[in-house]
Formats: C-alpha cells, sequence, structure tokens
C-alpha cells in the first residue's frame, strides 16, 4: 500500500513540479506541451479534482446513448445542462459495438463519438464506463453473446485468457476512438472508469490480475494522465476486492443511506482525493410482475443536497433513463428469476419519453446552491400524438413462419449460442418415437427461459423460470409432434449466473426418457429487413388457419396507421395494448421491445417520433399468448398521448 500514496503526490504536485517531473516523465510532458494546458487531475492534498489547475467539482447525470435513439441526443444533453448538471455519465455496451466477432458498430445510434461531441457542444463534461462489463440490467450486463458461443467454459470477468484476448481486442477498437475526445486533448471526457462495480461480482474469487491487467491496457491507450477510478457498493468485502492499485476508487449508494457513514467506506481506501458517489440513484430499477419502483421528489432532492454539502462529486444514476429498445434488457437472479421490461424510467428527473418530471426543476434549484446555473428557460414537456386506433390482422403463424427459415437438426437440444443466436426466440422441433403413458411427465430442466409446449400443434401448456415451472403433464400419442417455442427473457446481467445460456440447455425427458433428433429454427428478429422478407412470403405457405393457437397466440399481426400532413412532424407516442397478452412490437422498421401489459408494471410501451414518418407506417407484433381478435373490430391496438408504466402487478408469491 506504501507504493499509492507516492504516486498520488506525483500527481498532486504535477503543474508545482512540472520541471522536476518533467525529467522523470518524459512521455507525460509531452502529452501536456502538445495539447496546451488542458488538463483534469486529483489533487490529494485539497480532496478535491483539478481542472487547469482549478478546483472541480461534477454534478453529473447517467443517460445511456443506446437507450435514447441518436435523433433525441442534442434534446436530452440540454436538459441535463439545463438542470444545472455540468458532467454526462455514459455506460459504454460492447455488445452494441461488436454484436458478432469483428462487426464493429460506430454508426447512428451507435455512434458514440457523436454522442460525447454532442455532450461538448452542450456544455457538459464526459465520464465514461466503458467496462468490458457494464451491468446496467443490459443483456450479460452488456457483453456479447457470442463470448459463451466461442467458448462456452469461458470464466467471464477474470484473468481466463479466452476473456481476455477479446477484452484487449474490443479496447483495442473502442479507446483509440475515446483517445482524441479526453480532456487534456481537446475533449470532454475527464474520466473513465475500469470494470463496474467488480467488488460485488458474485465471483468466488476476486482475480486482481484481471483488474490490474484492465488498467494496464487502459494506460497503454489511453496514456498515463488520465483519472481511471471505480465504482463499488461500500458494503461488506465489496471495495476490497473491487480497489485497483493506482485507480480512484469511488462508491455508490441511494437514499436509504447516510451519505457521511457511505465516504467513511470511500476513505478507508482513498484516505484523501474527492469524495464521489458515482451511482445516486433517483428511483430504481423494475421487474416484470413487480411494482414500479418510485422515490419522492424532496426526498431526493434533500439526499443530493447532503451529499453536495460534503463538497463530494456526484453522479446521478439515471438522470433519464430511456429505453431498452429491441430484445436488449437483461434479468436477475436473486431469490428468483426476474427479467426487466422495456422502460428504463428509472423514476428520473427527466421521463423515459424524454420530458421534465417534478424532480427537475427542485434538483436544478438545490444543484444551483453549488454550481453556477446557465441562462435560458426551463425546457418545457413536448406534445404527444394520439394517433389511436390501429387495426391490426394475422398475417401468419409462427408455425408457418418456421416453415420458411432454414433450420439445424442435431441429437440434442442445442442453446441458442451454439446455434448463433442472439436473443428472441427459437422453436425445438421432435417426435415422441414411443409409446407413453397417459399423461407423460414432460420436464426441461434448466429452461432458459419460458417454454410454449405444443403437442401436436395445440397448446398444451407454458413453463417458466420465472416462478421454476419446469415440467408439466401431457398427453402425447405415439408420433405425436412436440414444438417448444422457447423465448430468452434477457440474460443475467449481474452475479455469479452470468454465463446465462439460453433456450434448452439441458436434455429434454419424457417421463424420464431422453428426446432425441431436435430440428431447431431462430426467427430473425433482430433483423427487421429479413423478417420482413419472410413474412411477405407467408401467403404462399398458409394453408388452414393464419393463427398459431385458438385464441391468436404464437401468431404474427401487422396493420398500418397514417401520419397525416397536418401534424408538423411525427410526435412521440405511447403504444397500448389492451386484450394483448405478452410478445414483441416493431414500428416500421424499428423494435420497440417487448410487451406484457397483464404481468405489468409496464402498460404501454414509448414509441420514439424519430421511428415513424408522415404517411404511412406500419405496426407489427408477435403475439405469444392471446390477440382480442375474435371480432375484426376488437382487433386493435391504440397510439396514446400517454404512458403508464406503473400498471397493477400480480400479488406476492
Ligand atoms: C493556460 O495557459 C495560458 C497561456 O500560458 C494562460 O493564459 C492561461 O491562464 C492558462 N490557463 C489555466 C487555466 O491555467
Ligand atoms: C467544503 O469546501 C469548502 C471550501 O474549500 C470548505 O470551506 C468546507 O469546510 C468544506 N466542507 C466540508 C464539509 O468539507
Ligand atoms: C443428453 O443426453 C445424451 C445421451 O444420454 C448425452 O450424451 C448428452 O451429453 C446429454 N446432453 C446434455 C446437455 O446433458
Ligand atoms: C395517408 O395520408 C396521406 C396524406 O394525408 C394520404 O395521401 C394517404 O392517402 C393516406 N393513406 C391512407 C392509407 O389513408
Amino acid at each position: 500500500m506504501l507504493r499509492v500514496p507516492v504516486v498520488k503526490c506525483i500527481c498532486a504536485s504535477f503543474f508545482v513540479l512540472w520541471l522536476i517531473i518533467a525529467v522523470s516523465f518524459e512521455v507525460q510532458l509531452q502529452e501536456v506541451t502538445e495539447s496546451g494546458n488542458r488538463s483534469f487531475t486529483i489533487d490529494y492534498d485539497n480532496n478535491q479534482f483539478l481542472k487547469d489547475g482549478q478546483p472541480f467539482r461534477y454534478v453529473s447525470g447517467s443517460i445511456h446513448y443506446f437507450r435514447v435513439l441518436a435523433a433525441d441526443w442534442p434534446d436530452r444533453l440540454k436538459k441535463l445542462r439545463m438542470a444545472g448538471f455540468n458532467a454526462v455519465q455514459t455506460v459504454v455496451e460492447w455488445s452494441t459495438h461488436e454484436p458478432e466477432p469483428g462487426n464493429y458498430l460506430f454508426t447512428e445510434n451507435q455512434d458514440l463519438e457523436n454522442f460525447i461531441m454532442t455532450a461538448q457542444e452542450q456544455d457538459l463534461y464526459v465520464i465514461l464506463r466503458v467496462g468490458p462489463y457494464i451491468c446496467a440490467e443490459r443483456d450479460m450486463g452488456g457483453l456479447p453473446y457470442w463470448l459463451l458461443k466461442l467458448h462456452p467454459n469461458i470464466r467471464l470477468r477474470t484473468s481466463d485468457p479466452a476473456f481476455l484476448n477479446h477484452v484487449d481486442a474490443w479496447m483495442g477498437v473502442l479507446l483509440p476512438r475515446i483517445r482524441p475526445l479526453l480532456y487534456e486533448n481537446g475533449g470532454p471526457v475527464i474520466m473513465v472508469q475500469v470494470e463496474n462495480e467488480y467488488g460485488s461480482s458474485g465471483l468466488f474469487q476476486c482475480d486482481y490480475q484481471y483488474t490490474s491487467h484492465l488498467r494496464q491496457l487502459f494506460r497503454h491507450h489511453l496514456g498515463s494522465s488520465l483519472v481511471l477510478f471505480t465504482v463499488d457498493n461500500p458494503s461488506g468485502n465489496n471495495l476490497r476486492c473491487g480497489k485497483i492499485p493506482e485507480v480512484y476508487a469511488t462508491v455508490d449508494f441511494g437514499l436509504d443511506k447516510d451519505p457521511g457513514q457511505q465516504f467513511e467506506q470511500q476513505r478507508l481506501f482513498e484516505p484523501r482525493g474527492p469524495l464521489v458517489n458515482s451511482e445516486f440513484y433517483p428511483g430504481w430499477i423494475d421487474h416484470w410482475g413487480e411494482p414500479h419502483h418510485t422515490t419522492q421528489p424532496e426526498a431526493l432532492v434533500k439526499g443530493l443536497d447532503a451529499i453536495l454539502a460534503l463538497n463530494a462529486s456526484v453522479n446521478m444514476y439515471m438522470f433519464h433513463g430511456g429505453t431498452s429498445f429491441g430484445l436488449t434488457s437483461g434479468s436477475n437472479v436473486g431469490s428468483k428469476f426476474q427479467s426487466c421490461p422495456t422502460s428504463y424510467d428509472y423514476d428520473a428527473p427527466v421521463s423515459e419519453a424524454g420530458d421534465p418530471t417534478d424532480k427537475y426543476p427542485l434538483l436544478r434549484e438545490v444543484i444551483g446552491k453549488y454550481l453556477p446555473l446557465p441562462h435560458g428557460p426551463l425546457p418545457p414537456t413536448s406534445p404527444k400524438g394520439d394517433y389511436g386506433k390501429v387495426a391490426l390482422n394475422a398475417v401468419g403463424s409462427l408455425k408457418a413462419l418456421v416453415s420458411l427459415l432454414p433450420s439445424v437438426t442435431a441429437f440434442w437440444p442445442q442453446t441458442f449460442e451454439e446455434l448463433g443466436v442472439t436473443s428472441g426466440l427459437v422453436i425445438y422441433s421432435t417426435t415422441v418415437p414411443m409409446r407413453m403413458p397417459d399423461p407423460a411427465r414432460l420436464a426441461l430442466n434448466d429452461l432458459h427461459d419460458r417454454a410454449y409446449v405444443l403437442v401436436n400443434g395445440k397448446l398444451a401448456g407454458t413453463l417458466a423460470r420465472e416462478g421454476d415451472m419446469s415440467d408439466l403433464p401431457i398427453y402425447t400419442p405415439r408420433h405425436a409432434t412436440l414444438d417448444l417455442v422457447v423465448e430468452s427473457q434477457g440474460r443475467v446481467s449481474i452475479g455469479r449466473h452470468l454465463n446465462d445460456f439460453k433456450g434448452l440447455t439441458t436434455n429434454v425427458t419424457l417421463n424420464g426418457h431422453v428426446l432425441m433428433h431436435w430440428q431447431m429454427t431462430a426467427l430473425p428478429l433482430t433483423d427487421t429487413s429479413h423478417l420482413h422478407t419472410v413474412i411477405s412470403r407467408l401467403p404462399q405457405v398458409i394453408l388452414h388457419s393464419l393463427t398459431g393457437t385458438p385464441r391468436g397466440g404464437l401468431t404474427m399481426y401487422s396493420g398500418m396507421f397514417n401520419i397525416t400532413d397536418e401534424d408538423p412532424h411525427p410526435l412521440d407516442t405511447f403504444l397500448k395494448l389492451d386484450g394483448w397478452g405478452k410478445g414483441i412490437a416493431w414500428v416500421n422498421d424499428f423494435c420497440l421491445g417487448r410487451y406484457w401489459p397483464d404481468v405489468g408494471p409496464q402498460v404501454t410501451l414509448y414509441v420514439p417520433g424519430a421511428v415513424m414518418h408522415r404517411g404511412d407506417n406500419t405496426l407489427l407484433l408477435l403475439e405469444l399468448e392471446r390477440a382480442p381478435c375474435d371480432h375484426p373490430d376488437s382487433c386493435f391496438v391504440t397510439l396514446q398521448n400517454h404512458h403508464q408504466i406503473n400498471g397493477p402487478t400480480p400479488p406476492e408469491f
């Protein structure tokens, strides 16, 4: 531990001891002279940050660029600045940028550099949390699924070479893009986080070799003078495990904690330097089937005031939560498996649809006690579209779709990962080879996560990891066809269940007999243009019934809605799905995400104006359970002007 304070002293006196240090640290000197005198450092003597040699503190807010459309970045960042915050914090998601190995995406909604530069235009500093693991209630905590495909026994978040080699390659692509955007190089990025809450990784052994490797990797790509930091929840042994030598340790805590006591924990590991709460929560994570979480604005403001009164820097997680569009939201395993809804509203000061809430002006007021506030009018709420009913028609059953798609056959069921499927649905089909008792017990052990069981095309029941239901009695005549429609509800985002293979992860048995000879078909749900092509070919194969089940489940529905010329441009709106069960919705080519209104708490889906256009727009649903389509007049959804994310949920069990 002796080495650490020595290094800190050198940093602290950097500008005072300019020449002395220049002799021993030639590399650092070069960087400073190249970029003038822009600097961002830690002043250990005075427990503060220094920006250009002057005392500095930040009040930042989290906005995840991948949870907001690029078209809305300027608006949301401006709202952050106008609330008095002086920095934005975002995690960087590996799976967003490298969905398949070596296939790098950095344009449009994935244009991270554009997001960072937009923040700079709005007079905000940027704090990056580049992982590689980020948690953030994302599928696999932001790690790409293909790590599991390439290395089924990979030890994620450790120094396992199988993991580190891919981390090195990814950081070799990402970090050189960040370097020109660092503060010292003229950009807005003042700090970069290493890993994320590593102390509570749930791993049995704390792998310091891994975390030091990351530090060296970051130093190599980002230089020696950047402030690197870690974040840990200051309970148990988290900080002991999460602290990396020569990386500044910060903590995170919410309203239920006393800031003074929490910062004492930080002080055990950073005896000097600025106090920092890297995640101060205005709300909390939601799960399907669990009541929506909220906090009182007054309590939030009081909590923030208490932190700021200690001269601490703070990040509000989230300032604007946004939406886990597509199939990107993750799940958690605590006492039971729980999946996260599409909305990531977080009861934040700016709502999912980008509007200031009651918290917004109160926060601005309290921040104004400590930082200069920007001038100008406060942002108003934006008008929302009330586009009304959209009539839908069944366009074909899942079974019909499957007949148009390539499939894989194997003796034993394969996981999504083995099949190269990142998310969505895989249909597993086989034939029951022998005579069976009536009923026979079908067992899908370690089902990940939910399965609709069809015998000879008829729904026999539903099994679900939520609720630990993995077997059911079925009647199967000899040679019966068994179809299992298996849904991934999002990979586990935190803890020791991170290697969360999806689909049928073990053999399927019927009264103890292992079923063999499986045919497996993945739906191209994340490839919308492919999906549209397949749907357009459906009329060729539909022979008898359009729908998959008598109640209209396991069926695709589509409809059109018209945004008229009178509208200045399409407004944000909300998709209400009364009478529908559970499924996935698209507008035009954009996947809005999963819906499940009966289970709640999320009832409506946010539809950003930017995914629509004047004239005709298409709406597509994949409904898994039931549709209100007994009569054509009742077969519709509604685009309304208000959101509902606090709907009723089933009683606790
Ligand atoms: C940066 O350097 C310039 C030129 O030497 C000087 O005028 C300016 O005050 C310096 N800025 C800070 C913040 O030290
Ligand atoms: C906060 O900083 C100010 C100015 O340096 C100082 O006077 C005050 O004592 C500090 N407050 C706390 C709680 O450390
Ligand atoms: C499935 O059963 C076969 C035959 O018993 C066995 O070889 C195979 O390893 C099993 N697969 C899994 C994932 O348990
Ligand atoms: C949609 O609106 C446009 C412009 O108002 C009109 O030209 C078009 O015919 C409408 N389409 C439908 C299907 O109503």
